[in-house]
């Protein structure tokens, strides 16, 4: 006999962690005060009571699947195309997180335009604005194809009448925190709603084969709103990423079923909508003092991609006991680490001072590469000493102070010449296995320490 079920149960707000009674602490993700009350819906089934299955799957071999309409569609934007992999994979289900206001809306609402520009038929579905205000961003951005359809609606149920009846090849819900299903007691937003949703959006993903782009609210921690349960589900997770006082923005790919979680895509944000950033080292790289003390040109990698982004380092006498260590763009444990092996290493006595460092342009860098970078213009600062603004600086740097050597060294040397930089100073164990061309394309300085580094550089 069943026993009668509980009409709420308590779900965890971080990671949908499920509990028949309230707790202070969520047992599964340590969260404090996490817990909240829904109601659940009756219709859920116990497990094994389902229909009897007639017919039972059969396993195939890899080479016997064949891959049918799966090709990917270019979407007109390269920047994206490369995050998700080559392109938009139908039947795929893609998460896009980002900030309020920091403009996944307008990246969801280009992208639909470019793909009904190239004869596509796609379905923007909002459940945040009313149609006059996607009208107004629309005509910001440009001319709308008629193969693009707006919708306003919140109700899954219609949704799923709508999909069925229009058969859209891209579809984006925004946001999945607005959704909502009868299925499903609870206030839309809810643990138990936004999961529901993203399981109904993902049976139509899958069965008609559609792509389609959920966008999700991140919280202050900086995971999608909800249950983390959500970046399980989809297929990719992407994250919309910039700073907010400035105008450029990224989309980073931190799960990808169809291709490579290392790349990232650049935007500007304009006027006129979101513009590609096709050569981001030049963006990050523009309004670079030239002549000063503290600064220094790195090339570090974003996936397959170089990028070229300048460290400024100020070390300044503290006039407290303890001195202050903070970073902007990189990771401050890193800097503490570097600092102490200049210290011991090198002999600087830099504990009584002061270090601020930060990545101009507002970019996160977290490479080892950028060690190099970061030791040398904290040195520059300290010794008020100038690196001259041709250089460019790579390399890991070890315990012992020694330059370790990096992955990539050879798209890093290119980069760095292409953007007319005429000195690189970068690992002895990397230079050595340089390609002819590329090491002729500008003066390669081999260090094997930190010690030869500052001695060639400053
Ligand atoms: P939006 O896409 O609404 O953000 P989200 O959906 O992530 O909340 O973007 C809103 C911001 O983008 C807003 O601050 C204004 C800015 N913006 C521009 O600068 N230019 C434009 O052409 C558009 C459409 C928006
Ligand atoms: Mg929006």
């Amino acid at each position: 006999m069943a026993k009668s079920r509980p009409s709420t149960r308590f779900f965890c707000n971080e990671c949908g962690y499920e509990s028949a009674k309230w707790m202070g602490q969520c047992p599964a993700c340590k969260a404090w005060n996490t817990m909240v009350e829904e109601p659940v819906s009756r219709t859920t089934r116990a497990p094994g009571s389902g229909i009897k299955r007639t017919n039972i799957s059969e396993p195939v071999s890899v080479s016997a699947i064949s891959l049918g309409s799966s090709e990917r569609f270019q979407t007109g934007m390269s920047e994206l195309d490369r995050v998700l992999g080559g392109g938009v994979v139908p039947g795929s289900l893609v998460l896009v997180g980002g900030d309020p206001g920091i403009g996944k809306s307008t990246l969801l609402l280009q992208l639909m335009r470019q793909l009904s520009s190239s004869g596509h038929t796609v379905l923007y579905i909002s459940g945040e604005e009313s149609l006059a205000q996607i009208k107004m961003r629309a005509m910001r951005i440009g001319e709308f194809d008629d193969r693009l359809l707006l919708l306003t609606e919140t109700d899954l149920t219609v949704i799923d009448e709508v999909i069925r009846k229009y058969k859209p090849e891209a579809v984006v819900i925004d946001s999945i925190q607005t959704m909502f299903s009868d299925n499903v007691a609870s206030a839309p937003g809810s643990v138990s709603q936004v999961r529901e949703a993203t399981n109904l959006l993902m049976n139509i993903a899958k069965t008609m084969c559609i792509a389609i782009f959920i966008v999700g609210h991140v919280t202050k921690e900086g995971t999608v709103a909800g249950p983390r349960v959500l970046e399980h589900m989809v297929d990719t997770v992407l994250y919309f990423e910039g700073d907010r006082h400035a105008s450029y923005r990224i989309v980073r790919a931190v799960k990808n079923r169809f291709g490579s979680t290392n790349e990232i895509g650049v935007f500007e944000m304009r006027n006129e909508g979101l513009r590609q950033v096709a050569n981001p080292s030049e963006y990050m790289l523009s309004g670079r003092p030239h002549d000063s003390a503290g600064s220094c040109v790195v090339c570090a990698m974003e996936g397959t991609r170089p990028m070229l982004v300048e460290v400024q380092a100020l070390v300044c006498h503290s006039s407290f006991g303890i001195p202050r260590r903070q970073a902007t763009g990189i990771d401050i444990n890193r800097v503490n680490l570097l600092m102490a092996v200049l210290e011991k290493r090198m002999g600087y006595h830099l504990g009584e001072c002061d270090a601020y460092l930060n990545v101009a342009g507002g970019m996160r860098m977290n490479e080892p590469a950028m060690d190099l970078g970061i030791a040398v213009s904290a040195v520059s600062s300290f010794k008020n000493a100038v690196i001259a603004s041709d250089t460019v600086v790579f390399g890991e740097v070890g315990l012992s102070g020694e330059v370790r050597s990096v992955t990539l060294a050879q798209n890093r040397v290119a980069e760095a010449a292409k953007l007319g930089f005429t000195q690189i100073v970068m690992p002895a164990s990397n230079a050595a296995s340089l390609e002819k061309n590329v090491a002729k394309a500008a003066k390669i300085i081999p260090v094997e320490s930190l010690y030869d580094a500052i001695k060639v550089i400053l």
